[in-house]
Order: structure tokens, then C-alpha cells, then sequence
């Protein structure tokens, strides 16, 4: 089929196209660079300039497509630095997933597009009460601290907005991002001894590898009911414990401990909260209904391949992927 992906040049669109490709699929991919057309183009696709926030050249731009599903993968997180500003570092990527949507649906609405496949996250956007692990009928957290505040209402925003348009629309909550292209800063961090356990570093992260999360895209878009899905892997794990395994599994010093009091001044309160208190994410639903596996079932497989190869490229394990 004819699937359009906004937003192909990034951390999982680069690893996405080429799977859509491979089985078969007719790949629209678009990036704002010119640079980048021909990158697009060796990774099979027809690559295409687009702004996703000019609404008039998306609609433009979908018609000419004529796809049968499209893609939202637009973000603006690449000169992200720190958590302290959080909600300033995603004012652009916020006005990707709220304006962006809007565009992108109502194009999609105007060129009878079937089906909507949308990138959301998972991990800190979950309530901060009860059990360690939440599923999709979890509720989001109704406070998060004051500097997620924005980013949260666009995350809830973007689901709304695909789940009440009239296509079949899909959005695929992604937990934290590693792999190629995908971790270089974190592990850079890590190197350099400049990311702390804060207080007791109780804070649950739910891991995805970025070709895991290619696979399950591929997978909703050639099969998804429409819904919401947790796409991570299989081992939410609390700071603690995934922070100190990363600096050894890359041969850095241990990380250092930090009290909270200092956790605060130096990432305020969201990352405090990232440290200590977010809680994690079941993947049983996209397992059941998207018939998905990650083939890197636990970061600790993925953190070892981060070493070995910088970049983990193959996983050395696991089951064959679905898709
Ligand atoms: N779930 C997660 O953990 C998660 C999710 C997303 C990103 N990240 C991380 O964030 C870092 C940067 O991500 P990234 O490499 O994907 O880069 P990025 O800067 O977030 O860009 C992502 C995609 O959005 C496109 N884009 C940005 N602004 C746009 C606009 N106004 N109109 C149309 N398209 C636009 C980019 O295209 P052009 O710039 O080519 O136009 C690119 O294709 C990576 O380390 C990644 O792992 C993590």
C-alpha cells in the first residue's frame, strides 16, 4: 500500500522506511532538508519537502500522495539539552503534535486517507500512584509536575485528536528510545559521569530499541485496530538498577548518587520526578492485538549491543520479529 511518513528523517522514520519498503510497501517520506532527499531516497522511498506546519503544503502534499495510511513520526527533540526546561526543550515538538496533527489529519481527511498511525510516548506521561507498570487504561497523570504540564496536555491532545477523526486512527505510545541514531547523548552522559542517581532512583523507564519500535509501526500500519499501544519492551526497570548497568555495559565509572535537594537544582522537579517516581509501561496489548514481539526483549541484551557494536545494530537474541 501507499503510506505516507512525515517526519521519515529521524530516529525511527530512518528505521522505519526501510522496513515499509521491504515488504512491499510504497513509502512517501518527507524531511524540511533538501539535504536529506537523497538519504531518503536510497532507503527506498519518494522522498518529499514538507514543512508539517504549514497546513496548506500537508494538504497539498497528502492529495499528491494519494496514500492509503499516513504516518506521523514529526518531532523537534534533536538540540534537546536537559530536562530542567522541560516543556520550553518541547514548545516545537508540542506544536508538532498539536498544529502538526491538526494538519496532517484534516489532509489526510481531505485525501480519503484510511487509516492514521501516530507517535505518542510512554513512561513518564503515567499516573504517579499505585503499581509499578501501567497499561493504555491506565490514566494519564492528572498532575505532573509544573514544567511537564504543556508537553502532557499535546501527548493527550494528539491522542484525542486521532482517536476522534474519521479514519482509522492509531497512536503508538513509544517508551524511552535506544539503539542507532537513537541514544547517542544518553550514552554520552553516562560517559562522562554527568547523569546521577538521583535520591533513591525509584523512577521505572519502559525501553524500546528503535528497530522494536520500527517493527511494531510496520505492524499497525499494516494491521492495528484502532487504539492506543504501549509499544516497549518487556523489562521495566527502575533507575537503579538500568543506570548503573549502562555505565558498566559501556565502560564508564559507576554513576554518581545525588540527593534529591541537589536533583532539583540541577533538573527541577520533572527530572527529579524522572528519577524517582514515574512508573513504567506494559507491552500485553500490542503483543495480543498487533501480533509484535521486540526481538530486544530487555534492554540489558540492548545496553550490551550499544557496547560492542556503538550503535546495536543486530540483535543477537530474541524472538523473530512480526514484522
Ligand atoms: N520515544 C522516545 O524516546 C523518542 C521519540 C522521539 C525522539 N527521541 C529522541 O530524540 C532525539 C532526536 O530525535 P530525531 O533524531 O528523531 O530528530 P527530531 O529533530 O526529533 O526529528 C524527527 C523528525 O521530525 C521531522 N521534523 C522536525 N520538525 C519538522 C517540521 N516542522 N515539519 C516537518 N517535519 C519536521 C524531522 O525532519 P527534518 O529535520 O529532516 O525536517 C525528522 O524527520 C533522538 O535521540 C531520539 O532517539 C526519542
Amino acid at each position: 500500500m501507499r503510506v505516507f511518513v512525515a517526519g521519515a528523517s529521524g530516529a525511527i522514520g530512518r528505521r522505519l522506511v526501510p522496513r515499509l519498503v521491504a515488504r512491499g510497501h510504497e513509502v512517501i517520506a518527507t524531511t524540511r532538508s533538501r539535504d536529506k532527499l537523497e538519504q531518503l531516497r536510497a532507503l527506498g522511498a519518494e522522498p518529499a519537502l514538507l514543512d508539517g506546519l504549514n497546513a496548506l503544503a500537508v494538504a497539498e502534499a497528502v492529495v499528491r500522495a494519494e496514500p492509503a495510511v499516513v504516518v506521523h513520526q514529526m518531532t523537534a527533540l534533536a538540540d534537546m539539552s536537559g530536562l530542567r526546561n522541560f516543556d520550553r526543550g518541547f514548545a516545537r515538538t508540542n506544536e508538532l503534535r498539536t498544529r502538526g496533527t491538526d494538519n496532517l489529519l484534516a489532509a489526510a481527511k481531505a485525501a480519503g486517507v484510511r487509516g492514521f498511525v501516530i507517535q505518542s510516548y510512554t513512561g513518564w506521561p503515567n499516573i504517579r500512584e499505585g503499581g509499578p507498570i501501567k497499561t493504555e487504561q491506565d490514566p494519564l497523570d492528572p498532575r505532573p509536575p509544573k514544567a511537564q504540564s504543556e508537553t502532557l496536555a499535546a501527548i493527550r491532545y494528539l491522542e484525542q485528536a486521532v482517536l476522534d477523526a474519521p479514519v482509522e486512527g492509531i497512536v503508538l505510545r513509544y517508551g524511552s528510545f535506544y539503539g542507532p541514531g537513537a541514544s547517542d547523548p544518553l550514552v554520552e552522559l553516562v560517559r562522562r559521569r554527568k547523569l546521577p542517581i538521583v535520591g533513591s532512583g525509584a523512577g521505572v523507564w519502559s525501553w524500546i530499541h528503535v528497530d522494536d519500535a520500527a517493527a511494531a509501526t510496520v505492524a499497525a500500519v499494516e494491521r492495528g485496530s484502532p487504539g492506543i499501544y504501549n509499544i516497549v519492551d518487556d523489562d521495566p526497570a527502575r533507575v537503579a538498577e538500568w543506570l548503573p548497568y549502562l555505565a558498566e555495559a559501556i565502560g564508564a565509572k559507576p554513576p554518581r548518587k545525588v540527593p534529591v535537594w541537589l536533583g532539583r537544582l540541577a533538573a527541577g522537579e520533572a527530572g527529579v520526578s524522572m528519577m524517582t517516581r514515574i512508573r513504567g509501561s506494559s507491552n500485553a496489548k500490542a503483543k495480543r492485538d498487533l501480533e509484535w514481539e521486540p526481538a530486544w526483549r530487555s534492554w540489558r541484551q540492548g545496553f550490551r549491543q550499544l557496547a560492542s557494536t556503538g550503535a546495536g545494530d543486530q540483535p543477537a537474541f530474541g524472538r523473530a520479529q512480526a514484522a
